[in-house]
């Protein structure tokens, strides 16, 4: 596909030189268009080494193409990265003057920026109403990081490292191809892991960061679905990735029972409901109303008394009404992929769900990590689909099962 990547005067440039490389790797056609100050970081013969492609700033040159729009309309995919403080207040005015300008006024493609500044300029009121402004428009965000930016300041600003740019822009790239199969679909999500409280200071909870379920609701509004993501204890730059989608609505829970409450009214509407969230088998019997001390429970053995939470997927696939389409995940710790699937239709029995989307887990994997590998089976135990990739990859393979499932389901 065409893509144009848009580069803009900051320290950041530099990486965009690896979004470039990876682009071109995945077989794309990638036009850089950098401003002139971008030029003062990482000059033209790079840009052009790297991407095979012509690279020109200004809308002066090549007019025999009528470049300053072409590129733009010949685009799939328009990426601005680093996106600069003056160049996402230019987007916002639709300022013309240089060859950047006019192909982002040119494109009906989809736009993902990537900004990059310190942490003042970032939270600046005029930046702040300039982002606020471009995503009205539509303009996706990623970013920016909470990190290490130029000199020896921290803080929100840092651009998103390359990989979780190309990441983004591939998937938007694959939903252009999958033209919004979830338009009108209201599909609810779980995600994170519940925790049970023991007292006021300490609970029981899991290793479950939320990025999958997130990576659930992120495809699934690129899709064009409307989506309720019920949060339980994830990270706030998890959340980022959605925080910005206007068909995404965040409710926030903690507890399991807290979580019951919400999916049970939110389902009630819902077409499609995925349960992503690890959810906490029991719950501690009695929570304590003040911080529980050693010096009052003493000795060296402690017990708590833990008693059965209520199954919330079960209910779910109970209760469901006709054509709404019920997905559950088991994560499991097996020796090998065969009983590892085992468990996983064992589990779909217990539960009644459409959908179950197996994944391992261990000390080492399925939590925290970036990549993941879904075995899907359907309602009678066979597996119908395996996907494996980072988290957004194997989101949008469980959403082509859902997408299946519900053109027969009706
Ligand atoms: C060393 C250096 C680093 C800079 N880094 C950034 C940056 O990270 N983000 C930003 O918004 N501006 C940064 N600037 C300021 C921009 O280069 C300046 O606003 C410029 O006009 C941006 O032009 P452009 O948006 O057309 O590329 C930096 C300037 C210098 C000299």
């Amino acid at each position: 596909m065409n893509i144009v990547l848009g580069v803009s005067g900051g320290i950041a440039a530099y990486k965009a030189v690896m979004i470039a490389r990876r682009l071109v790797e995945e077989g794309h056609d990638v036009h850089v268009v950098p401003t002139d100050d971008a030029l003062q970081f990482v000059g033209k013969p790079t840009w052009e080494a790297i991407s095979r492609q012509p690279v020109t700033t200004s809308v002066h040159e090549n007019v025999a193409e009528v470049r300053h729009v072409a590129l733009g309309q010949e685009a799939d995919l328009v990426i601005v990265a680093p996106a600069t403080a003056n160049t996402l207040a230019r987007m916002a005015a639709g300022i013309a003057d240089n060859l950047l300008g006019t192909t982002l006024l040119a494109t009906q493609a989809p736009i993902l920026v990537a900004p990059a500044m310190h942490t003042q300029m970032w939270q600046h009121p005029a930046t702040q109403a300039n982002a606020a402004v471009l995503l009205s428009r539509g303009v996706e965000f990623i970013g920016p990081d909470d990190g290490r930016l130029t000199g020896t300041d921290s803080g929100p600003g840092r651009m998103s490292e390359p990989d979780q740019i190309v990441a983004r822009a591939l998937e938007m790239l694959r939903r252009r191809g999958v033209e919004d199969d979830l338009r009108g679909v209201r599909l609810v999500v779980s995600a994170g892991g519940t925790r049970e409280p023991i007292d006021p200071v300490r609970f029981i909870g899991n290793r479950s960061s939320g990025r999958q379920g997130v990576a659930v609701a992120a495809a699934a509004a690129g899709r064009g679905a409307d989506v309720v993501l019920l949060a339980a204890n994830i990270e706030e730059s998890i959340l980022a990735d959605v925080r910005a989608r206007e068909n995404v609505q965040i409710v926030t829970v903690t507890s399991a029972n807290e979580l019951k409450v919400v999916a049970d009214r939110e389902a009630g509407t819902a077409d499609v409901v995925v349960m992503a969230a690890a959810v906490s088998d029991y719950r501690v019997a009695e929570v304590r109303a003040t911080k529980m001390r050693k010096e009052d429970v003493g000795g060296e053995h402690l017990m708590l008394e833990l008693i059965e939470n209520p199954d919330i997927l079960a209910g779910l696939a109970r209760d469901r009404r006709p054509g709404q389409v019920i997905v559950g995940f088991a994560a499991e710790t097996a020796d090998d992929q065969q009983s590892l699937i085992e468990l996983g239709r064992q589990k779909l029995a217990r539960k009644g769900v459409d959908l179950l989307a197996v994944n391992a887990v261990g000390w080492s994997e399925g939590f925290e990590t970036a990549e993941n590998t879904l075995y899907i089976l359907a309602a009678g135990g066979e597996l119908i689909s395996t996907v494996a990739g980072t988290k957004a990859e194997t989101a949008e393979g469980l959403l082509d099962s859902i997408v299946a499932k519900l053109s027969t389901a009706g």
